[in-house]
C-alpha cells in the first residue's frame, strides 16, 4: 500500500469516526454484531440489554472515539492459526470471553489455573505459568497436559470490561490509603495493595486487574491476555505459553514468526494498543431504577459493613483524556486484595494463595454466575461464601430483619 493511500484512509477512518460519534452521542445506537445471538441465548432477559450496555464513555473526543471503534472491530475479530493464533489458546478472540450481555462483558465459561502445593504449604509453578489452555490447533500435538505434580487446579471467571479506563485512571495513592495490611483500625479487615511491576512501563505499581489484582495497566493486560489467551505473541510478552508441553514440541506446531502482533502502517497501532483503546473508554454499564427499596438497602450495605471492601465510589486522578479526568466512579471495590475464605490456592503476582481481589460490583444485575470460580448461582449464594475477613460483616448481614435483608437484594439487583 502507498504511503499516500494509508494518510488518505486514516483521515477518512477520522471523519467517520466523527460522524459515528456524533450519531452516538445523539443517542443513535447501532446494532451490535453477531454476538449478539449468543448473548441473547446466554443473558436470560429475553435479547433485553440495558440501555447504555456497551456505549463509549460520554464526553470523549473524536479522536478518541477513533480508538475505541478501532478497537472493538479488532476486540471482535476471530483470528486464524496462519495469523498466530495458538498452538495452545483458550479463546480465538477477545470477545469470545468478553460478550456477555454485549461486547465487552463476560461469558459464563471458566478457564484453568493449575501449581504446586507442597508438604510445607508452599505454592510452586510447575513449568511456565500457572496458566493451562483449554484448546490447541490442528492437529493438536500442542494440547496443554497438567504435569503429575499439580496438585492445585482453580477456576476462573472471565471479568467484565465495562468502565475499565475509569478503573485504571485511579491513581495508586487512592489505593494505598485505603488499605489496612496489620489491621490497625482493629475491625477484623485488612485489604493490602497488590504491588507489581507493570510490563508495559517497567514501573512500580498497585495492581487492580484480574481476581488476584495480578495487573496494573489495560495496555499490559491486552499484552498478556492476547499471549496466554489466544497465543499470540506480542513484544511485551514475546513468548508461547507452554502449558505443561516441552519447548521442542512447541517448536513442531509453532509455525509463524514471533511477535505475531505487529504494528499496522495504516494506524501506526498494534492490536494491543487497539484492545486498550476500546476498554478505556468503554462505559460503566448504567444502574437499574433506583426505587426507595433500592436507596433502603444501599443504607444496609453500609450499615452491616460490605462497603468496608466493597468501597461504593472511587475518584480517578488527573488524567490527559478530560472523559477520565478527575471522575467519581461507583464501582463499590476497594480494588484491594482479601481473604474472604474462598482463595484459590494460587499464588499470582502480589497475591498470595487465599487472596482475591474485591470484586467491582457494577454491572453485577448482567453477569451470572458470581464469584472468581462460578461457584454461586445467585448474590445471596454469593454472601453466603464470605468468610474471614468479612466473617463479622456476614454476621451482621444474616441478624439483620428480613424486610432490610430482601431491599439490601434490592439494592445489589439495581447494579
Ligand atoms: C478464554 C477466555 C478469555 C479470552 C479469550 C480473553 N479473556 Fe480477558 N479475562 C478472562 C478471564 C478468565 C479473566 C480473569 C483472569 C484472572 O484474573 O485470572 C479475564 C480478565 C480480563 C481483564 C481484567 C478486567 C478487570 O477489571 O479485572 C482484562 C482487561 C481482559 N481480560 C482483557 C482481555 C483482552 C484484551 C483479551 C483479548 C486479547 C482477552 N481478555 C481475552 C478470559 C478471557
Ligand atoms: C472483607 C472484604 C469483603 C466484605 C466485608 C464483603 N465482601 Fe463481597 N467480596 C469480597 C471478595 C474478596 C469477593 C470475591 C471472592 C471470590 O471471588 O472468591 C467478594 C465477592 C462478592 C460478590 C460476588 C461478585 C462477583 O462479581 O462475583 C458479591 C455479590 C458480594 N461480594 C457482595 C457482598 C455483600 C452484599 C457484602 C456485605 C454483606 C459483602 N460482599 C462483604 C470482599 C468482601
Amino acid at each position: 500500500m502507498t504511503a499516500a493511500f494509508a494518510k488518505a484512509s486514516a483521515s477518512q477512518a477520522l471523519v467517520l469516526a466523527a460522524l459515528i460519534w456524533i450519531a452516538t452521542t445523539l443517542g443513535v445506537s447501532a446494532p451490535f454484531d453477531s454476538y449478539a445471538f449468543v448473548n441473547s441465548v446466554v443473558f436470560a432477559q429475553g435479547g433485553q440489554f440495558p440501555a447504555g450496555a456497551g456505549d463509549p464513555l460520554p464526553g470523549i473526543t473524536p479522536r478518541e472515539f477513533e480508538d475505541f471503534r478501532l478497537g472493538l472491530d479488532d476486540f471482535k475479530s476471530i483470528e486464524q492459526p496462519s495469523e498466530g493464533l495458538g498452538p495452545l489458546f483458550n479463546g480465538a478472540g477477545c470477545a469470545a470471553c468478553h460478550n456477555v450481555p454485549v461486547v465487552g462483558g463476560m461469558t459464563p465459561m471458566t478457564e484453568m489455573r493449575a501449581g504446586h502445593r507442597d508438604a510445607d504449604g508452599k505454592f510452586h509453578v510447575v513449568g511456565f505459568t500457572t496458566l493451562f489452555q483449554m484448546f490447541s490447533i490442528p492437529d493438536h500435538r500442542c494440547q496443554a497436559v497438567m504435569p503429575p505434580e499439580v496438585n492445585v487446579i482453580a477456576r476462573r471467571m472471565p471479568i467484565p470490561l465495562f468502565g475499565a479506563g475509569l478503573v485504571e485512571a485511579v491513581a495508586d495513592e487512592t489505593l494505598l490509603a485505603l488499605e489496612d495490611p496489620f489491621d490497625r483500625d482493629r475491625d477484623g479487615i485488612s485489604g493490602r495493595a497488590a504491588l507489581v511491576t507493570d510490563v508495559a512501563t517497567g514501573q512500580r505499581r498497585v495492581g487492580r486487574f484480574g481476581w488476584k489484582a495480578q495487573i496494573a495497566t489495560l495496555l499490559t493486560f491486552s499484552g498478556d491476555a492476547y499471549t496466554n489467551e489466544m497465543g499470540i505473541t506480542n513484544d511485551m510478552f514475546p513468548l508461547e505459553p507452554l502449558g505443561g508441553i516441552s519447548q521442542a514440541r512447541l517448536r513442531e506446531c509453532d509455525l509463524v514468526k514471533d511477535p505475531e502482533d505487529f504494528v499496522d502502517p495504516r494506524t501506526g497501532k498494534r492490536a494491543i494498543d487497539n484492545f486498550e483503546g476500546f476498554m478505556k473508554f468503554l462505559a460503566p454499564i448504567p444502574r437499574g431504577a433506583i426505587t426507595d427499596e433500592v436507596r433502603a438497602g444501599e443504607q444496609v450495605f453500609a450499615a452491616v459493613g460490605c462497603a468496608s471492601c466493597h468501597v461504593p465510589t472511587l475518584t480517578t486522578g488527573a488524567n490527559r483524556s478530560a472523559a477520565l479526568n478527575r471522575k467519581t466512579l461507583a464501582l463499590f471495590s476497594d480494588l484491594l486484595l482479601h481473604d474472604v475464605g474462598t482463595g484459590d490456592g494460587i499464588e499470582q503476582g502480589a497475591a498470595e494463595q487465599n487472596e482475591i481481589r474485591t470484586p467491582a460490583l457494577w454491572g453485577l444485575r448482567v453477569r451470572r454466575p458470581l464469584m472468581h470460580d462460578g461457584s454461586a448461582a445467585t448474590v445471596t449464594d454469593a454472601i453466603g461464601q464470605h468468610r474471614g475477613e468479612a466473617a463479622g460483616v456476614i454476621e451482621r448481614y444474616r441478624a439483620a430483619s428480613e424486610p432490610m435483608r430482601r431491599a439490601l437484594l434490592a439494592f445489589l439487583d439495581s447494579m
